[in-house]
């Protein structure tokens, strides 16, 4: 079921934590079905505890899942051992952090050039240069992260995760730690990225943004409760939790 479509197929997929162990044992994926077609933009909402980190690190090849199957450009990647996942992860996965997770060290040319060094891709300067410049920050090559605001570090952080050319770009609450303002600077990076047909999945408590993105999936207890537009995804979830039947964001 190879489809260049089709980044993403998931199908019947689960994560049991401890699962030889049963009185330890969390079911924190039920087994889920979805596909993610390329440049789509994907929001996973949900409680807290339901499941979405879980799930993002599954896509992300930062773990594995118990069982089921996930295809990630056509190849099944849900059994690969560590080493075979690092390297599928840096073909094709940019990954965002909540706490952005740069080199303090570094200058911010310095932090997007490390994967290319990592995976000896030429003219990485050049090409590191070229994401910083994706993200407006081209003027702050040579700053270092404490040198840089909240919304600026996580574009540096965005420019590294994009600086590979991955197939998708997967985020952890990628503005949960900004405030209003600089949180709204990096959703229109995401989505002037995502016009450029970046493919984007980010998990996220804040319902602005995830009605920013095209799709929301709204998992409950490890399974997904529902999956569409995000509009309609989002004000179900809305009018359920607060009992209202037109409430608004
Ligand atoms: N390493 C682990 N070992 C055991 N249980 C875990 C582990 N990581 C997560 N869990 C459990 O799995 C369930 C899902 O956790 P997960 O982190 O995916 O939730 P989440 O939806 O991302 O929550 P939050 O919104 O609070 O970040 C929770 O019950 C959690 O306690
Ligand atoms: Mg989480």
């Amino acid at each position: 079921m190879s489809d260049a479509r089709l980044p993403v197929v998931v199908e019947a997929l689960t994560k049991t934590y401890h699962a030889d162990r049963a009185e330890l044992a969390v079911r924190a994926v039920r087994g889920v079905s979805f596909r993610i077609a390329r440049g789509e933009s994907v929001a996973i909402i949900g409680p807290s505890g339901c499941g979405k980190s879980t799930l993002l690190h599954i896509l992300g090849c930062l773990d594995r899942p118990t069982s089921g199957r996930y295809l990630l450009e056509g190849e099944d990647v849900a059994q690969l051992g560590e080493d075979a996942r690092a390297r599928v992860r840096n073909r094709h996965i940019g990954f965002v952090f909540q706490s952005f997770n740069l080199l303090p060290r570094m200058d911010a040319a310095e932090n997007v050039e490390l994967p290319l060094l990592y995976a000896g891709v030429k003219r990485s300067r050049e090409r590191a240069m070229h994401a910083l410049e994706r993200v407006g920050l081209a003027d702050r090559a040579h700053h270092r992260p404490n040198e840089l605001s909240g919304g600026q570090k996580q574009r540096v952080a965005i420019a590294r995760a994009l600086v590979t050319e991955p197939s998708m770009l997967l985020g952890d609450e990628p503005t949960g730690a900004l405030d209003s303002h600089t949180s709204r600077e990096v959703l229109e990076l995401l989505e002037r990225l995502h016009g450029e047909g970046t493919t984007i999945v980010l998990v996220t408590h804040d319902l602005q943004v995830a009605g920013r993105m095209e799709r929301a999936i709204r998992m409950h207890d490890g399974g997904i409760a529902a999956d569409g537009p995000s509009s309609e995804v989002v004000e179900a979830f809305i009018r359920e939790t607060t009992g209202a039947a037109h409430a608004h964001p």
